[in-house]
């Protein structure tokens, strides 16, 4: 019993306490992090992931909104580096453009975690570690359950992500992937909603109005905000979401689930948010020079009507 407290004692200690400093007394481990902001509810649920998780394990936590502009970014990340951090972490809200604030953060000796999204970047170890999702894996997932659910003849409108940003490139290249064997099912209408509820009401509005309304039969929305966004527009538009036209997007949060247990909606292909113990888990092995994993995949499943209940639904955390 004795030794199994000694243990416990120790992991617990090992999991906050970074490197002693000159006069052998232990620090907190600092991370800084730059969010890219609050522009949907699977956002906001990756932010209170890693303000618990860093809370929890009493870690300093400089945290940094950057209301969705990567200058805002590169500016948290610059201070993160003058403040001398143990490390650095942040979602990228595009894939290019970091590659100088990453070559600084190298001079400076600071490791770089990238968290749900990656970066384009031409030269090797300017970031560490990325913890996340296969965004491409989502795409196929979306399309291949349309290819199950609704068959091999649609007209499909997508709703895409931020321009630019990985998850919108690579959800819409693992969807076409998967429909270039489908030829039957065609996208009519393709544009940008900006991963907001707000904007994926609006685009989708245009496309009813648009010349081809009578051929879009299913919505692929790259997130739940834009397709409860659509959903919206739909109901005013007098056409039943989830029946007329048949929804499909990416993420799971719990106004989706509710939706589609309403019927309102069809699937949602999970990306999952609550990965602020896996950030810290792997800054904390940085620290203590412990091995750790370049890469660190999430675990993530598909939902729809055949799975979806009352219960699911209430036990949703975000
Ligand atoms: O990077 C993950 C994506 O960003 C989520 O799908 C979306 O909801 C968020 O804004």
């Amino acid at each position: 019993m004795k030794k199994f407290a000694t243990l416990f004692t120790i992991a617990a200690a090992a999991t906050v306490l970074v490197s002693c400093g000159d006069n052998g007394a232990s620090k907190k481990l600092t991370v800084g992090f730059s969010q890219i902001g609050a522009e949907s509810d699977w956002r906001k649920a990756s932010t209170t992931s890693i303000q618990e998780e860093a809370a929890k394990r009493d870690i300093n936590l400089i945290f940094s909104d950057a209301q969705q502009k990567q200058e805002n970014q590169i500016k948290a990340i610059d201070s993160f580096i003058a403040q001398g951090v143990d490390v650095i972490s942040f979602s990228p809200v595009v894939s290019s453009g970091f590659e100088d604030i990453l070559k600084k953060a190298k001079a400076a000796g600071i490791p770089v975690i990238l968290f749900d999204r990656t970066v384009d970047v031409s030269e090797d170890g300017l970031y560490q570690c990325y913890i996340g999702s296969d965004f491409v894996e989502e795409g196929r997932r979306a399309a291949n359950w349309i290819v199950e659910n609704v068959g091999e003849e649609a007209g499909i409108a997508e709703l895409v992500g931020t321009v630019g940003s990985a998850p919108a490139t690579d959800r819409a290249k693992g969807f076409r992937e998967v429909l270039e064997k489908h030829p039957g099912l065609k996208i009519v209408k393709s544009q940008s909603g900006d991963f907001t509820r707000s904007q994926g009401k609006e685009v989708m509005e245009q496309f009813l109005k648009s010349p081809e309304k009578d051929q879009i039969k299913v919505l692929f929305a790259h997130n739940d905000d834009m397709a409860l966004g659509a959903i919206q527009a739909i109901e005013e538009a007098g056409k039943k979401p989830g029946k007329d036209i048949i929804i499909i997007s990416i993420d799971g949060v719990k106004e989706m689930f509710k939706a589609i247990l309403a019927g309102k909606a069809n699937c949602t292909v999970e990306c999952n948010p609550m990965i602020g113990g896996q950030l810290f888990d792997i800054a904390q092995k940085m620290m203590n020079k412990e091995e750790f994993p370049a890469r660190v995949p999430s675990q993530e499943g598909v939902f729809d009507s055949k799975s979806i209940t009352q219960e699911v639904v209430d036990g949703r955390k975000y």
